[in-house]
């Protein structure tokens, strides 16, 4: 049995074209979503995925302004660029990507950046009110990108047995908890690098969600019959017979045989993450 494609890219074109028309609308009441992503240092794939946003936010019509910093840059100059675009109301959103570099706190930048403005949901205001089952904040694009995409697939996620490797406040903390919240009620086992038999967890789960950033971590094997898997995982590789580089991700691509439904990589979560960063920051411009 093969298993169907979670595509997130044509689901991610779909969100962003309703974006698109929203954006018009508020356009004309004089709101123009603003987006406003930092980034500090040189990392190459930062770099890709900051591009990537910026394209986004000019298919969907929404402003975005996009900072790049040099690595010297102190946590003190990140704090006030902060302090300036919370005070500034033409901006909505406001993402400093990560990973920063080692001498910037992320939490600090995280905290520093106003809950109302703070699209990637990662400020402890968003992640509390997600504990509380409120789901009115601005919640965590990756785990939203999985959800929605999940639910567009109908998976019936109640009582199921569902094992997310990783625990990041990016993706795997905020994923469980909106897992198992009332209304999905999904079981939930959280793994990590100190876990043990995570190949057994794996093979009695009924979903398996691998965030961990280790390429081809879950095995085949490791899969029971017709169970959902989501990779997370994008990291770049050397294709051995072509010498080129590839993106691949946290599971054996293989697995696809035993599955009954796993997302591609690349163009299954990545898009849809994208497209919840811009939900978010057209859902700040409303309220702000
Ligand atoms: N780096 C990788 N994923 C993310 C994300 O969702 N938000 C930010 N700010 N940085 C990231």
């Amino acid at each position: 049995m093969g298993a169907v494609l979670l595509d997130g890219k044509s689901l991610s074109r779909e969100i962003e074209d309703g974006l698109k028309i929203k954006v018009n609308e508020l356009k004309k009441d004089g709101i123009e979503p603003h987006l406003a992503v930092i980034l500090v240092g040189d990392d190459p794939a930062s770099h890709v995925y900051v591009r990537n946003k910026e394209n986004a936010c000019k298919r969907t019509g929404i402003k975005s302004t996009k900072l790049i910093l040099p690595v010297a840059t102190s946590e003190e100059e990140v704090l006030q660029i902060i302090d300036e675009m919370n005070k500034n109301n033409d901006i909505h959103g406001i993402l400093v990507q990560s990973p920063t570099p080692k001498h910037i706190n992320e939490l600090k930048i995280t905290e520093r950046i106003y809950p109302t403005k703070d699209v990637d949901g990662f400020h402890p205001w968003n992640l509390g009110k997600l504990v509380q089952g409120d789901m009115r904040g601005l919640i965590p694009c990756t785990p939203a990108g999985i959800m929605k995409l999940l639910n567009n697939a109908k998976i019936n996620l109640v009582g199921k047995k569902v094992t997310v490797i990783g625990r990041s406040r990016i993706v795997g903390m905020p994923l469980s908890l909106m897992l198992a919240q009332k209304g999905i009620d999904a079981t939930v086992t959280i793994t990590h690098s100190r876990s043990k038999d995570i190949e057994k967890i794996c093979m009695a789960s009924d979903v398996i969600i691998a965030a961990l950033g280790i390429p081809g971590f879950v095995k085949k094997e490791w899969i029971k019959d017709s169970s959902v898997i989501v990779d997370v995982g994008i990291s770049r590789v050397i294709d051995t017979s072509t010498d080129r580089h590839k993106l691949v991700g946290d599971i054996e691509p293989s697995a696809i045989e035993k599955a009954s439904y796993m997302t591609p990589v690349p163009g299954g979560v990545g898009p849809m993450t994208i497209a919840m960063l811009l939900t978010n920051t057209v859902k700040a411009a409303i309220n702000n």
